[in-house]
């Protein structure tokens, strides 16, 4: 299947992959010793979570397609909230939205499989258009992402002529070829302040403009868009958990309501909350995001205790390692993107990347 950000204005793309690369025979998932001495230091930063009698029946998949990477000349970029077993076994690179994007820049792989929601793995295509980018299940949404169209940007345009519209990344390209900028959750502020302007909108999510409309003297327009993992945290159950345990501290991502980041100690993206926990070390905490977070990051921080009450994403759990071993022997599912609205979806993500950079 291939999905292209616009599909009606984009009729020449087939999913060509395939006949590019050719089929590379399936491999035998034999747990030898062998696959037990390769994958052995895999397992040390998984064995806090995945117990020694599952381990034969996961490494054979690991162990396979860390060689077909290198058949394929492929780099795996994955997302902070894939599951351990793809974070610590196959990723090459891991991070949030703005590494993974600012990554897919960098690497010199001919083939780049996003192991993330479909908008990650657009983001890589507009950035490197030569790459061949295959997602392994291209159904892997969000919410926020489908909460807005093209359309619906030149529509706020018109009606609010000379103000400026910074999107998400969490949006298609159709939406960030009609937007002046990017940004993700980690510099959506310095984004924002950028304009030397009084008002601006960020556009999906109303909660991370409103978080940071909280940070800032710039007025911030939203639009009436959410994450469906991080709205459902509430204030009250923060403040309940404050009461079972008094000394723990609580991070949250800015995609919560602002009245859950208020109860929080920090709030930051994936990276930065990673960043925290491994810095300050505490000796509780509990990460107000998606449940793989604390998973992945525990064989990392010795002697933090993890309280997890936590979403699942149900679009990053498509993601599987079967599907990635799927993806690189049959190099599906290819994502195409218009190249006229590449064109233009490039500026506004070249722009957040090089404010990074200045
Ligand atoms: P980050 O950029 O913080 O990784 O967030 C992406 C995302 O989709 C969080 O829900
Ligand atoms: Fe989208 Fe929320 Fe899932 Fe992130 S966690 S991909 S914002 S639905």
């Amino acid at each position: 299947m291939t999905i292209t950000s616009s599909p009606a204005a984009f009729k020449g793309a087939t999913p060509v992959a395939l006949e590019r690369f050719g089929r590379l025979p399936r491999p035998d998932l034999t747990y030898t010793p062998e696959v037990a001495e390769a994958t052995a230091p895999i397992y040390e930063k998984l064995k806090h979570i995945i117990p020694a009698i599952e381990w034969p029946a996961l490494a054979p998949t690991i162990h396979a397609i860390n060689l077909l990477k290198k058949q394929r000349n492929a780099v795996i970029l994955a997302h902070n909230y894939m599951t351990p077993d793809i974070y610590h076994g196959v990723a090459d690179i891991v991070g949030d939205s703005l590494q993974l994007a600012i990554e897919a820049t960098r690497t010199d792989a001919q083939v780049i499989v996003q192991c993330g929601v479909h908008f990650m793995a657009e983001t890589s295509k507009i950035l490197s258009p030569e790459k061949t980018v295959l997602i392994p299940d291209m159904r892997a949404g969000c919410s926020l992402a489908e909460s807005i169209t093209g359309a619906d940007v030149r529509a706020l345009r018109e009606r609010n002529p000379g103000v400026p519209i910074i999107t998400y990344v969490n949006t298609s390209a159709d939406v960030k070829a009609e937007c002046d900028i990017c940004c993700t959750s980690s510099n959506a502020l310095e984004v924002v302040e950028s304009f030397g302007v009084d008002r601006v909108f960020l556009i999906p999510d109303k909660y991370l403009a409103a978080n940071v409309g909280n940070k800032t003297d710039v007025e911030v327009l939203v639009w009436d868009g959410a994450c469906e993992v991080h709205e459902r945290f509430t204030a009250k159950e923060l403040r309940d958990y404050r009461k079972i345990e008094p000394d723990i501290k609580i991070i949250a991502h800015p995609e919560c309501p602002p009245e859950v980041v208020a109860e929080a100690d920090f709030a930051g993206s994936t990276a930065h909350m990673i960043d925290w926990v491994k810095t300050r070390k505490p000796e509780k905490v509990m990460m107000i995001t998606e449940c793989s977070m604390a998973d992945n990051v525990a064989s990392e921080t010795p002697g933090v205790n993890y309280i997890r009450p936590c979403n699942l994403c149900p679009h990053m759990k498509r993601i599987t390692l079967d599907k990635i071993l799927d993806t690189l022997v049959e190099m599906k599912e290819e994502v195409v993107v218009d190249p006229v609205v590449a064109e233009k979806a490039r500026v506004a993500v070249e722009r957040m990347i090089n404010l990074k950079k200045n």
